[in-house]
């Protein structure tokens, strides 16, 4: 399980002190997320578990005269959202970040956003049921909600070869993965997911397969970037924090094999498999 209070604490911050390569690993996505909310005008817009705000910067320069808040649970990622904000060409304009929880995040009077969007922030909530009636409830007639998460864990070899790399007592195991726990794979399931907007209002669900190249390495020395950042995210991160020192150079050392079999063309990446989902608040 990952929820609230690892986002909050230690989890939050290693994603705060990598949000250049977690960017980065997700840029093929980001596109297609940005392509499918930017297909229509907007006027309000909520990132849910922004993170670190780039789809609200985004979001904040292509649709200037918009108003676009991020609201995500980590302080740390906030602060940096804030940060890359305060560095926009034109100004921070409508666009703010708050550190709460947007199962239960008010907005100030007036905002009612008309679209929802989402990178892979929506599958830790606790009671998700009650999450997505929240953001039906606070979202203007019309709004369109946009969001990714992953598909079922075989499905995403950047994650499974990783696992299966881990000493036998830290791999994650079914309670890690399961498609219904709070955690990356909570939402991997098509018919969860349809059962779960449905149940909280939403209509016109679709959910297209999308797989794309997870990038965990590059730059000059594209292996030592790559284990830098299994080291820091993902299940091998997670994993260290458990192993004494020999065992974790064994790792490291193992993962250094890994990231140089999966070098290709100056770039470190695996195969990761995503839903794009799309709804909309009649
Ligand atoms: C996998 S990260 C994705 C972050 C960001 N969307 C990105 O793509 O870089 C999941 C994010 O969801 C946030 N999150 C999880 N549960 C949340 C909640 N109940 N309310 C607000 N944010 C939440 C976490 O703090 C974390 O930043």
């Amino acid at each position: 399980v990952i929820d609230v209070h690892d986002w909050q604490g230690k989890t939050g911050d290693s994603w705060a002190a990598e949000w250049r390569r977690t960017d980065r690993s997700f840029a093929v996505l980001t596109t297609e997320l940005l392509r499918r909310a930017l297909a229509a005008p907007f006027r309000q817009a909520l990132d849910i578990g922004g993170g670190a705000g780039e789809l609200a910067l985004e979001l904040a320069q292509r649709q200037p005269q918009a108003e676009v808040v991020g609201v995500d649970l980590s302080e740390s990622l906030s602060r940096i959202a804030r940060e890359r904000a305060a560095e926009l060409p034109q100004g921070q304009g409508s666009l703010s970040f708050a550190a709460a929880d947007a199962t239960s995040w008010q907005p100030a009077a007036g905002f009612a956003p008309d679209l929802l969007l989402s990178r892979h922030g929506v599958m830790f909530f606790a009671d998700p049921v009650a999450a997505f009636t929240h953001f039906h409830d606070l979202a203007a007639v019309g709004a369109r909600l946009v969001f990714s998460c992953f598909r079922l864990p075989a499905e995403s070899p950047f994650f499974t070869d990783v696992n299966a790399l881990l000493p036998q007592s830290a791999i994650a195991g079914d309670a890690d993965t399961a498609a219904y726990v709070p955690g990356p794979f909570a939402f991997a399931e098509e018919e969860r997911i349809t059962v779960i907007l449905q149940s909280a209002g939403w209509t016109n669900i679709s959910m297209e397969a999308f797989d794309f190249s997870m990038v965990s390495g590059a730059g000059p020395d594209p292996v030592e970037d790559a284990i830098g950042y299994y080291s820091t995210i993902g299940p091998a991160a997670r994993a260290m924090a458990g192993l004494d020192s020999s065992q974790r150079a064994e790792l490291r050392a193992r993962l250094r094999v890994y990231a140089q079999a999966k070098l290709q063309e100056g770039q470190v990446s695996g195969r990761a498999g995503a839903w794009i989902v799309q709804a909309i608040k009649a």
